[in-house]
């Protein structure tokens, strides 16, 4: 089955005093990935709702809203209605998860479930069908610039053999610690969309890691 590799750059490694100027430096990407987090759910802070309205906005590329935080029934809505192309909510931090990704549908927007690296896929099958994106994380949530867990390479698989038998039908994302020394072994084991934070706003030029990756992905799914 041919695939086409999907990049999403991190903003969690821009210039949060430059957000839209940092959204052009990726136009190329497939999607944008915003990552909320809420002191809470994971020990950090970043941005909310009211910055991504703000973004949405002004970004070339469509935002994926990664919603590390308590409660998300309460919030992910909001994203949907703000203009998110997708809304992923952690598999953790709700009792009902079901409800969240109608919600988040009926607002407009693609409905993500992401799981911890400790969080096994098979907990979460039965509610998958409910979603359009599964976000397997690859680092503990919480920080960029953290080192891949090759175990959850696993699970991606997985995810991969379920969707191509035709049994769901969802879109596999990755995050956390994807680079050029990881993005092979990811893309082999089935990841559809790349979110890169470090490998990509690190770099002297956004795009030019954007494309390296992207064509990286591809060679390794062609095999
Ligand atoms: C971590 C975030 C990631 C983070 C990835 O909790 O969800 O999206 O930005 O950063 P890198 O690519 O540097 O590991
Ligand atoms: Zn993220």
């Amino acid at each position: 089955m041919s695939r086409e590799p999907l990049i999403a750059p991190s903003l969690l490694s821009a210039d949060f005093a430059r957000l839209g100027e940092e959204a052009q430096r990726v136009a190329d990407a497939d999607w944008l990935h915003f990552d909320v987090m809420d002191a809470h759910f994971v020990p950090n802070l970043t941005f909310g709702l009211p910055v991504m309205a703000a973004l949405q906005k002004v970004s070339p590329v469509p935002l994926d809203c990664h919603l590390m935080i308590e409660d998300p029934g309460r919030w992910a809505p909001g994203y949907a209605e703000a203009g998110a192309r997708n809304v992923t909510i952690h598999a953790e931090a709700t009792a009902d998860p079901r409800a969240v990704a109608r919600d988040i549908r009926a607002a407009g927007a693609l409905a993500g479930l992401a799981i911890k690296p400790g969080t096994p896929l098979e907990d979460h099958l039965d509610v998958l069908r409910d979603f359009d994106t599964l976000l397997v994380m690859s680092v503990e949530p919480g920080f960029g610039g953290q080192s891949f867990i090759a175990d959850v390479l696993t699970k991606v698989a997985t995810a991969r053999r379920l969707v191509d038998a035709g049994d769901m039908t969802l879109l596999v994302e990755i995050d956390g610690g994807i680079n050029a020394d990881t993005i092979e072994q990811a893309a082999e084991a089935g990841v559809d969309m790349f979110v890169a934070g470090s490998a990509v706003y690190g770099a002297e030029d956004p795009g030019t890691a954007i494309a390296a990756l992207r064509a990286q992905a591809a060679a390794a799914m062609r095999g």
